[in-house]
């Protein structure tokens, strides 16, 4: 094999479509996909890969220091596509500990366990860390998140993710360990665990049941197709700049209650359901605390530097989606039992 790359967090949403685009692109490199298999972790998204030569799981837990030593000294990676993480904005905060310790400590697990591994010698190295725009805090009405916009995150899940951020180029710094750090807005697309707010509006509009809008519905996010971003993870990994942060969106935003009446409207039309039906099921609620009210990518850097670009429209995009979920009944209602039951409930209840 020509290299070995270690995908952490292979199972979740984003990582099990980067797991699959390298395995299938790069039938020379050896993937291994390190995951604990968390709620969010689910090995149904790649069975379409799991027999392959060149690919091979190893369930490991990042907060836990000596087995991912053991785990690198192992397998011996090259590099390194940190993805696994605690990622749901909501559950940061209802239980801040959970994302300090994954999030921040998993992280400078995985930076020592590569340090020890690489003993200073770093020829053909690169730990890839993939972050999130929302390091940046919210914008107003106008502007856009740039590189170098100054860090200013306002959940525990976003003050978590920075703090990652900050120790990947501490290390960089320090011990001139090559790296890259890429921060991505909101992503959407087959997989993607349905508590976020596509899958948990496509849900709820099969079954009938009310459509959570906190506020006033009128925030905004910066929506990019998930198999985008990681063909825009594979450009970074193989072109990017050391030391370099590059960020990832769409150049698309929608207001929240933009984007659902977009996501009732096409569930109709699939849903041989009358125009305007679904549209009846938006329910306005209590707002989520400290809730950002808008983020905006301005991707020119990638752009321009390393020729990526969405392949995408959000209409296509949101049109492959919903069709994924419609095909995929059995993957939602497995996800969807069980503990998913008294996170809804102790989530929407009385709100
Ligand atoms: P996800 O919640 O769907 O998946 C997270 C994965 O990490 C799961 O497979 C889970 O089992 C694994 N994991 C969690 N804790 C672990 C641990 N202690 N040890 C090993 N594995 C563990 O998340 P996602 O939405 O796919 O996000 C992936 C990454 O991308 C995260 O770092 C997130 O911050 C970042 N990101 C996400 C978005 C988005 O819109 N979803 C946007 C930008 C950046
Ligand atoms: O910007 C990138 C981030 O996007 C990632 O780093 C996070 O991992 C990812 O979860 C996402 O964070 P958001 O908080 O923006 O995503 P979420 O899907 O939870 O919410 C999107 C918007 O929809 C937000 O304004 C809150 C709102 N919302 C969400 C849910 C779940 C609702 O109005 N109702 C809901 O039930």
């Amino acid at each position: 094999m020509a290299k070995t790359l270690i995908i952490t967090g292979g199972a979740g949403f984003i990582g099990s479509h980067v797991v699959r685009l390298f395995v299938n692109k790069y039938p020379d490199y050896h993937i291994v996909n390190l995951d604990a298999l968390t709620y969010a972790g689910n090995l149904e998204n790649l069975t379409d890969i799991e027999k392959a030569p060149n690919y091979t799981f190893v369930k490991a837990d990042i907060t836990n220091a000596a087995e991912i030593t053991d785990v690198f000294s192992k397998y011996n990676p090259d590099g390194i596509i940190h993805l696994a993480a605690e990622s749901h904005v909501d559950r940061s905060i209802t239980d801040p500990n959970a994302f300090i310790i994954t999030n921040v400590m998993g992280t400078a697990n995985l930076l020592n366990a590569a340090i020890a591994l690489w003993k200073n010698d770093f020829t053909g190295k690169r730990f890839y860390h993939v972050s999130t725009d929302e390091v940046y805090g919210s914008l107003g009405d106008t502007g856009l998140f740039l590189e170098t916009t100054p860090y200013d995150p306002q959940s525990p899940y976003s003050a978590s993710k920075a703090g990652s951020d900050h120790l990947v180029r501490a290390y960089g710094n320090t011990y001139k360990m090559p790296f890259v750090i890429t921060n991505c807005s909101n992503n959407y697309g087959p997989n993607q665990f349905p508590e976020k707010l596509i899958p948990l509006f496509i849900n709820n509009i099969c079954n009938k049941k009310p459509l959570p809008v906190y506020g006033d519905g009128k925030y905004t996010r910066d929506w990019l197709y998930v198999i985008d971003h990681a063909r825009a993870i594979d450009t970074v990994y193989h072109d990017g700049r050391n030391g370099e942060t590059y960020n990832i969106g769409g150049f698309n935003e929608w207001q929240n209650i933009e984007l659902i009446r977009l996501l009732c409207q096409t569930m109709d039309r699939k849903l041989n359901r009358a125009p305007g039906e679904s549209e009846q099921l938006i329910t306005y609620i209590r707002d989520r605390p400290g809730h950002d009210r808008r983020y905006a990518i301005d991707a020119n850097k990638i752009n321009k530097e390393l020729g990526w670009k969405p392949s995408v429209t959000f209409e296509e995009g949101l049109d492959k989606t919903v069709d994924w979920y419609l095909a995929n009944e059995k993957w939602l209602n497995d996800v969807t039992s069980g503990n998913y039951q008294h996170y809804y409930s102790s989530q929407y209840a009385n709100r």
